[in-house]
């Protein structure tokens, strides 16, 4: 691999090391069915899939890219954004949503300044809107990773968004 492909850029990704991709390329390459045991290992190290390692696995896995993107968009798994280090999830089922759940997103996304599905700039916070999470008892419910906030409150968005932008990012 040239030195020029591993410090390739786009737009979207920054600067992306593809010696990782090679490593995982190489463990798989003779593995019947490999795709998506690589694309695994990619999300899993790059914490998400940057769109310049879809296209070195394509190429070196001798994929269309159409495919690999097929893949990618098909399961809810990949990602082709970088996500934050902490993952925000608020139900909107039903229970969650009779007892304010949509002021609860709201306050969200005021107090982070991104919508659904998106990644504050500093890569702290991703927001996710999710159907019932199955604790409806506790509703209205968050998710911080995987810590569970039951009965939220606009004073809870605050307690916790406080609590994470303290927590360290490594
Ligand atoms: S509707 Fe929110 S946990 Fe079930």
């Amino acid at each position: 691999m040239s030195e020029v492909a591993a410090q390739q850029t786009t737009e979207q990704d920054p600067v992306i090391d593809l010696s990782l991709a090679d490593a995982i390329i190489d463990k798989y390459i003779d593995l019947p069915g490999n795709l998506m045991p690589v694309l695994q290992a990619a999300q899993d190290g790059y914490g998400y899939i940057p769109r310049i390692v879809a296209d070195h696995i394509a190429e070196r896995l001798n994929v269309y890219p159409s495919q690999i993107y097929g893949v990618l968009t098909f399961y809810a798994q990949f990602h082709l954004k970088p996500r934050g280090k902490f993952i925000i999830r608020v139900c909107v089922g039903t229970a969650c949503h009779v007892q304010g759940a949509p002021r609860i997103v709201e306050t969200f996304f005021d107090k982070l300044g991104i919508g659904h599905a998106e990644t504050t700039p500093d890569l702290r916070f991703t927001f996710e809107k999710v159907a019932c999470l199955g604790a409806c008892g506790m509703a209205p419910l968050a998710m911080v990773n995987d810590s569970t906030y039951g009965g939220m409150t606009v004073q809870k968005v605050d307690e916790i968004i406080t609590d994470y932008r303290q927590r360290p990012m490594k």
